[in-house]
């Protein structure tokens, strides 16, 4: 179970320092706050909207004396937080949650929209691994950073490889497809994974059929962030406290639910 200092949880009301339009749909929002900038990849804060609703997110980059999230407008609390500029204000709870462990040899990294907003940060602190990166995204207008990963990982020796849904940037298709072609033909040393249940689940699989360690991201929904409520479990885990990353052998210990039930705001299991 994660552990975090109690000042964590505590309330804070931070000002947008810096907004950054990475694409139609998504923005990058730079705010202070010394908690944050210590957090290490995986990790998530909880965002207060006042008088509208608190939502979880990643962090998504951390420079001194500002740290950042990547947020994708898909509903009413992400279209309002869209619509925060430079010197507004949100509250902020965290940094939650365990990180990913750093190894070093070849890596995969595989993201599913925003997902690539904590393993690009990952990539960052990964400076002893060669960086195989697959970005997927349903159209190109969710693809995002992909020449600042390039650089990265090119510092490494690794690459980048696109793909969408559509067909409209990289290579057409689920970034899954992707990963079972390279699995295929070459080993690695660990998979990091982040995005959707569903995609996560085909990656746990190829994971096991490859006899790869596997360290992915659950997104579950949220409420406390601090292992009270019970919104977010998963078996016997609680992914605030107990995740958001997950390795294969945790994940084989929920396989009743993971990728298959999730639960409601009112704890109803719900099919996934
Ligand atoms: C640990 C974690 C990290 C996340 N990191 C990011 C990130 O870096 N960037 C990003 O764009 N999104 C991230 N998300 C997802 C983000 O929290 C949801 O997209 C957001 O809450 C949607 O709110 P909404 O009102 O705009 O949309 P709604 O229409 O309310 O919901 C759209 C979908 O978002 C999910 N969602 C809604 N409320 C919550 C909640 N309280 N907790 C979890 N999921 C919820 C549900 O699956 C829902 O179907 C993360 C989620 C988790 C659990
Ligand atoms: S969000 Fe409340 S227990 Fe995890």
């Amino acid at each position: 179970m994660s552990v975090y200092p109690i000042e964590a949880n505590f309330l804070r009301n931070v000002e947008i320092k810096e907004v950054l339009r990475e694409s139609p749909l998504i923005k990058t929002f730079l705010f202070e706050d010394k908690l944050c900038t210590k957090s290490v990849p995986g990790q998530f804060v909880m965002v207060w909207l006042p008088r509208f609703d608190e939502i979880p997110m990643s962090i998504s980059s951390t420079y001194p004396p500002l740290a950042s999230i990547t947020v994708s407008m898909v509903g009413k609390a992400t279209r309002l937080l869209h619509k925060k500029q430079v010197r507004d204000t949100v509250g902020i709870r965290g940094p939650f949650g365990n990180s990913f462990k750093p190894v070093k040899g070849k890596v995969l990294l595989i993201s599913g929209g925003t997902g690539i907003a904590p393993l690009a940060f990952l990539a960052e602190r990964l400076v002893e691994a060669e960086i195989t990166f697959l970005c997927g995204a349903k159209t190109k207008n969710e693809l995002i950073w992909l020449s600042k990963i390039k650089k990265l990982v090119s510092k490494s020796h690794g690459r980048l490889i696109s793909s969408t849904e559509d067909g409209s940037h990289g290579h057409k298709g689920v970034v899954t497809e992707l990963a079972d072609e390279i699995l295929a033909t070459e080993k690695f040393n660990t998979i990091y994974a982040c995005g959707k249940e569903l995609m996560i689940l085909k990656i746990f699989n190829y994971a096991k059929e490859y006899k790869i360690p596997l360290q992915a991201s659950l997104e579950r929904l949220m409420r406390c962030a601090i292992g009270v409520c019970g919104s977010c479990t998963i078996g016997k885990y609680r992914v605030c406290v107990d995740g958001p990353i997950f390795t294969s052998e945790q994940l084989c210990e929920v396989e009743k639910e993971f990728g298959k039930f999730k639960r409601d705001f009112d704890g109803r299991h719900l099919q996934i």
